[in-house]
């Protein structure tokens, strides 16, 4: 059998099951609680357009030449000023441009890991980071999270066991489980890996989704403070503020890991695509993001409370959740034992589809939590789900 031939390492990487589970949700008259895509009615076209306009007329030959590894100079200036509202203080030099957080994790899992080196997630965490680090030949631990995200102090105990590489965490407005990483436990998170040294890898695609004016400081804010820098490393993507097709997306890299990392970036593609670069350094030029992010969370936080609301007042009595602060994401779970791996298909009979929880875990997964995600639905259709849902109940 010529599958034989297949790298071990890539004969136990499964297709996404989310993908294969929601392969019926784009059938007619189902609604999706299931995709975790940005909701492409708010995408931006006049200022994409704008934007385009402005390449092809100054920029043609940047935008169609092969660029340098570390990505367009100017646009990782311009990160620069992104991030410091994120309370992250760096030079451009620091910042290197990839084709989205997801390859910014590849990259990193191929940098850092050997096989056997333990890595840290969140349960549940996100589903295609476990890919890359299973791919990478980690081996995986999980540390609870609560209302507050995180359990600090589980970890705690575990690095108190045993030696461990990295925390992998998505501290803010997180995908799958919707919390947010409390102040405390930030401070206590970046103080414990700077006594246990142990890296910590900060996935923030969602802290612009914002639905209050709390502000909450990246890790790698915390590190300037506790002189940590060596430790945490930081991606984001313009994927969920700007259009996830164009695939640009950074890293924020301590010294030492620099050239490695670029390294890395030239054997993968040699750069992230100069054009997507281009396109979105002139649309940030054009000054629209802050408005554009205004919309996106006034949308997203419309549909967050129509959801909440709805499934409090339905399905209270049988389901629990926190209140997402921000972000696509709310993550419930059952008050009693469920399956909702089993019950997707008795929901998608009755016209409506969710993740089940449980592809979320490294290991022992909690089969009665699932995933809806709010953020591509109309409000109407979130009440027809919540409707849909509560009528599919055993
Ligand atoms: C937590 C998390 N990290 C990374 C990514 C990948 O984003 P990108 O489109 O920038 O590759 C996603 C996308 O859904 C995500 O939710």
């Amino acid at each position: 059998m010529s599958s034989q031939k297949l790298a071990s390492r890539v004969k136990d990487l499964h297709p996404s099951a989310i993908r294969e589970l929601l392969k019926h949700s784009k059938m007619e008259g189902v609604i999706s609680l299931g995709g975790g895509i940005p909701n492409p009615q708010l995408f931006d076209t006049e200022g994409l357009q704008i934007a385009l306009d402005r390449v092809m007329s100054s920029d043609v030959n940047e935008a169609f030449q092969y660029g340098i590894s570390e990505g367009i100079p100017a646009l990782r200036e311009a990160i620069c000023g992104i991030v410091a509202d994120r309370s992250i203080h760096c030079s451009a030099d620091s910042v290197l441009i990839t084709s989205g957080s997801q390859q910014s994790l590849d990259i990193l899992a191929r940098a850092l890991i050997n096989p056997g080196d333990v890595i840290v997630v969140e349960r549940p965490t996100y589903l295609a980071a476990l890919q890359v680090f299973q791919l990478a030949e980690a081996s995986l631990e999980s540390v609870s999270t609560d209302g507050e995200g995180m359990n600090v102090d589980e970890l705690e105990a575990l690095v108190q066991r045993q030696r461990i590489k990295a925390v992998y965490i998505v501290p803010t407005f997180g995908n799958p489980g919707g919390v947010t990483l409390s102040e405390p436990r930030r401070k206590q998170l970046v103080e414990l890996s700077k006594r246990h040294d142990f890296l910590i890898i900060e996935d923030d695609p969602y802290s612009e989704i914002n639905f209050s004016n709390t502000q909450f400081k990246t890790l790698r804010g915390y590190a300037e403070e506790c002189d940590n820098l060596d430790n945490v490393i930081y991606t984001s993507t313009f994927s969920k503020i700007l259009a996830p097709g164009a695939r640009v997306g950074w890293l924020i890299v301590p010294d030492w890991l620099k050239q490695a990392v670029v390294n890395l970036k030239q054997a993968t593609d040699l750069h992230t695509s100069t054009l997507s670069q281009s396109l979105t350094l002139h649309y940030l030029q054009t000054g629209r993001l802050p408005a554009q992010l205004e919309l996106i969370r006034a949308s997203y936080k419309e549909k967050c409370d129509v959801l909440c609301h709805e499934l409090e007042k339905e399905l209270g009595d049988r389901l629990s959740f926190h209140r997402p602060l921000g972000g696509m994401f709310l993550w419930a779970t059952f008050k009693e034992e469920f399956d909702t791996t089993l019950w997707l298909s008795k929901t998608l009979e009755h016209g409506v589809v969710y993740v089940p929880g449980e592809f979320f875990y490294c290991s022992e997964p909690n089969r009665s939590t699932l995933r809806l995600s709010y953020a591509s639905v109309s409000n109407e259709g979130l009440r027809e789900a919540v409707a849909r849902l509560k009528a599919a109940l055993p």
